[in-house]
This record gives C-alpha cells, structure tokens and sequence, in this order.
C-alpha cells in the first residue's frame, strides 16, 4: 500500500526533509501520489509537517505502528518473521492464541488493547498509542517447556531493550514486572496452552505490555511509562524489534544450563526487591517475609519472620509500602 511505503520511508529518515522527487522516484509512483498519500496520512494523526518547496517531514516524536518499520529493525530468525500489527484488538494474548496454525516465534502487536488481561485475572490498561503491546507464540522444543522461565526470559529482554533504546535503567520485581523509580512501566503475562490429547504444554503465548505514553489517572500513583521517564515519543517500533531480538537468543539459551545460569544472573542483577519486605499471596494464609534472592529455576527466595526460608514458585509478591526501587 503506498501510505504504507511513504510513511516507512520517512520512518526510516525521522526528523530529516525528504522532498516529494525523492519519494516518488524510490516508490515509483508520480509525486502527486505521494502528494495524495501524505495527505491521507496527516488525516490519519500522522505528524508529517510540509514545508513547502522543500519536501516533507516526519517529526520525530510520531509514534505509529508500522509493520515494515518493525521488520526492517529486526535481527531475529524466527521471532517475529511472521508478524501482525493490528489497530486495536481485545487482547494480542487472546487473538494470538486464537490464531489457527501460526508458527512458532510469530508476533502480534497492536496499538491499542479494549480487554488488556493482567496476571490473576486482572486487566491491563492499554489506551490506543498508550504502550508497546507485544504477544509472542513460543512452540516448545524437544525439552519440556517452562513457562515460567520464559517470563523470566522475557523480563531480562525487556529490561535490556528499555536500557538501550530509551536510556531507562530498569528494575526487575519478580516475578514478571519491570519497574523503574518505584513504579511499574511494564508487565508481562505468559499464557500457556495445553494439548486435549497428549496433556502437554503445546505452545506459550509471552505478552508483553510497556506504557509509552503518560499513564491514565487512576493508575498514576503506581505505574510510569517511557515518556513520563524520559520525555521520548516516538519509539515503539524500535523498542518492539528490540525486545524481539534480546527476546530470541534469551530464550534459545535458556535451553541450555549453562545458558539458563547467564540470564539468572542478569536477572539477579536487575532484581530490586533484594533485602525488601514483602507480602507474600498465593499461599494459603498470606505472610509477610524478607526478600533473600532467586534459586537456580526462577523461583523467589524468602525469610519468614519466624526465620524459616520458602521457595515461591507461583503467586505473587506485594512490596510492601515506602519501598521502591
Ligand atoms: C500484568 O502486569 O499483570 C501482566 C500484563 C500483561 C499485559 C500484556 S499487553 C500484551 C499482552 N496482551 C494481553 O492481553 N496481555 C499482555
């Protein structure tokens, strides 16, 4: 479609005058196709300024979904080959596991999400151009899959990319949030779908949710984004293709030992809540301990008040008031 190849060309030279000549001749088309195209951009809320005799300008701060811009910034072999980029959907978790035949490492990322779902059946605000909403189906390997690994996996990618594409130095709160000055800028929610027959893991869905944009209201007091961070618009196609490529060799290496022992140790590394107290839920009667670490499969280390250690692998944490990251 050529509002497509227009705006990811000047995707591709953001910020920068590319004249109308320009495009036309890469595109092939007459410049008052181009002409036409912009038009029906800028309609479409894309920030294309014209300057006149010059050509047009794609301000740096646009932040649309494009599926070639996403594609063109990626280094994956099979992690997000087969990609969707939908306007706004219920769920990417929902619409990718509903997705017949997809193949392993295939992406859905949409711009906007009406029915976000959170971790324990909670929802996940996601306004249209708000965030980064990434779904990703794994196929498990000859191993067992471990869907919690994968979301471990998935929170050291998205620490990565935070840190090299926005400058944000990103904590992690076991088990799946990733935390910045206290507040919570992302979550990811890792959904696993059994086989009728054999009873087995057949595939996992990771997904992925990064606030972008200022966070709605009520929500302010506990979550941050990327701009209330930094002040950046304008970057989820490269902030999506970057937790794609961190993404795929986390994840391929974690099939091995030694691989497993490398993304630990980041995590590790990125854990804030070392030392914090918390409120542990999921257990029977909720408790409160002390943070100690991470064990050798992912699972959260705690200190009860009565000094007996526990070894959480499922349930959830609640940090527990004036303490941050
Ligand atoms: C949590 O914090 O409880 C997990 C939030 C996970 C949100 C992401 S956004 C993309 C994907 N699609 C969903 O419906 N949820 C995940």
């Amino acid at each position: 479609m050529l509002k497509t190849d227009v705006l990811h060309r000047l995707e591709a030279q953001k910020g920068q005058i590319v004249t109308g000549g320009q495009l036309a001749e890469a595109l092939g088309v007459s410049r008052t196709a181009v002409w036409k195209a912009i038009h029906a951009l800028q309609l479409e809320g894309n920030e294309i300024t014209s300057h006149r005799n010059s050509g047009y300008q794609l301000m740096e701060t646009n932040d649309t979904l494009l599926l070639p811009a996403i594609r063109s910034g990626l280094t994956t072999s099979f992690v997000g080959r087969s990609l969707d980029v939908l306007q706004t959907v219920h769920s990417t978790n929902q619409y990718l596991k509903e997705l017949p035949d997809a193949p392993n490492g295939h992406v859905v990322v949409a711009d906007g999400q009406t029915a976000g779902r959170g971790r324990h059946g909670r929802s996940f605000l996601s306004q249209n151009r708000g965030g980064a909403y990434i779904s990703i189906l794994i196929r498990p390997g000859a191993d067992p899959m471990d869907t919690r690994f994968l979301t471990i996996c998935a929170a050291v990618a998205v620490a990565g990319a935070l840190e090299s594409v926005c400058g944000i130095d990103a904590g992690i709160k076991w088990v799946n949030d990733i935390y910045c000055g206290g507040k919570k800028i992302c979550g990811i929610l890792t959904e696993a779908q059994m086989s009728a027959e054999l009873q087995e893991i057949e595939s996992a869905v990771v997904g992925i949710g990064i606030n972008t944009e200022c966070v709605p209201d009520e929500i302010q007091g506990i979550a941050t984004s990327v701009f209330e961070l930094t002040g950046q618009r304008g970057v989820r196609n490269r902030l999506i293709a970057e937790v794609l490529n961190r993404f795929e060799p986390i994840c391929l290496n974690s099939a091995a030992e030694d691989g497993k022992r490398r993304i630990l140790a980041e995590y590790r590394r990125r854990l804030f809540i070392v030392g914090q107290r918390v409120l542990v839920k999921g257990a029977r009667t909720p408790y409160i301990a002390t943070v100690c670490g991470i064990d050798e499969s992912g699972g959260l280390i705690v200190r009860d008040d009565g000094g007996t250690s526990h070894h959480i692998i499922s349930g959830e944490i609640e940090l527990m008031k004036e303490q941050s990251a």
